[in-house]
């Protein structure tokens, strides 16, 4: 397994999803996750099999703050120890549910596997920003490997033709040219960054009225993890991180949070305005041959307003990524 994604932090579920004394199934770098809160609110996340025959023990039962298998009906503790055997009740306890890191930021639940590279998921600075809404989109599921995801969020040469009429115009589809540097914020994190990127967009969200032009930044704040965020002329302030969940090398769950400050429309539109945009760039996604993205300088034609996919491909390598990616 790749060290990189072992050690860090991952999204698997909406906070939200997950009540006091309730299961979810998910899956996480080809590893079957449980997780489940307990009666004093903690949320728990194990891996979804059970150590006697390899059941799913989110197929079971939550009862007392104890997950029992649906297979033979050992039970587990809190801290994923066997504590009853119901056909050998004199049996010694030494099974052992493997267990992970959790903890709860930005309205979601994140996973690390291994041992944390970091104290916590990738910052998000302006999820703490009073003035701006939030709202959680999707989760959309990808037959892609997440760096295509996120390399696809970073792309403006692909908005006057997936999102025409939307996010571009067919007429204006000249990318200008814009500023690609790397950086490191106490608050913002490190990794790299476009800005001063221009768009037309006929219509930039769910509130807008008219066409305008947009100034976007993107920052690459962890190998998976993408935000953006919208200077548009007018009032909207807006910003979108695309966190990806890692399903295998080459499905991936995505997950996004934007924060901006529209107060007016509903909260179902706004997530509609978000899935009709994703929903544009699935098959696209989906249908890009390889599914794993190609690092090597040349494996594919790059024109010079590609030059945030080239420095986030070299990013990826830079941190020695393995995982939905070809060296
Ligand atoms: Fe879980 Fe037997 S497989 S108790
Ligand atoms: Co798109």
């Amino acid at each position: 397994m790749d060290p990189v994604l072992y050690n860090d932090w991952h999204p698997v579920a909406l906070s939200n999803q997950i009540a006091a004394g309730a299961m979810l199934a998910t899956d996480l770098l080809e590893t079957r996750l449980v997780l489940w809160r307990d009666s004093g609110g903690v949320l728990h996340a194990w891996e979804d099999r059970c150590p006697h025959r390899g059941t799913r023990l989110s197929m079971g039962s939550l009862q007392n703050d104890a997950l029992t298998c649906p297979y033979h009906g050992w039970r587990f503790g809190k801290e994923g120890r066997c504590i009853h055997i119901p056909a050998l009740p004199q049996a010694p306890l030494k099974a052992q549910v493997a267990t992970y890191h959790v903890q709860e930021q930005y309205g979601m639940a994140w996973v690390c596997l291994g041992t944390p590279a970091h104290a916590g998921p990738p910052a998000f600075p302006e999820f703490a920003d009073d003035q701006l809404r939030k709202v959680w989109c999707g989760h959309y599921d990808v037959q892609s490997s997440a760096p295509r995801i996120v390399e696809n969020f970073l792309d403006m040469a692909h908005f006057a033709f997936v999102h025409e009429g939307i996010l571009g115009d067919k007429e204006q589809p000249v990318v200008p040219d814009y500023t690609v540097e790397t950086f490191d914020d106490p608050e913002y994190g490190s990794g790299v960054w476009a800005k001063q990127c221009y768009a037309w967009q006929p219509q930039a969200s769910r509130s807008a009225t008219g066409g305008s032009d947009i100034e976007y930044t993107y920052r690459v704040v962890r190998p998976l993890t993408t935000i953006l965020t919208k200077h548009p002329p007018g009032t909207i302030r807006e910003a979108i991180a695309l966190f990806t969940q890692p399903l295998t090398e080459t499905s991936t769950r995505v997950w996004i949070i934007m924060a901006l400050n529209d107060f007016t429309s509903s909260y179902e539109s706004m997530r509609e305005f978000q899935d009709t945009i994703f929903l544009q760039d699935k098959p696209i996604l989906e249908s890009q041959h390889p599914a794993r993205l190609p690092l090597a300088p040349g494996a594919e034609v790059s024109v010079l307003c590609d030059r945030m996919s080239l420095a986030y491909r070299s990013y990826l390598k830079q941190q020695d990524l393995q995982y939905g990616v070809i060296r």
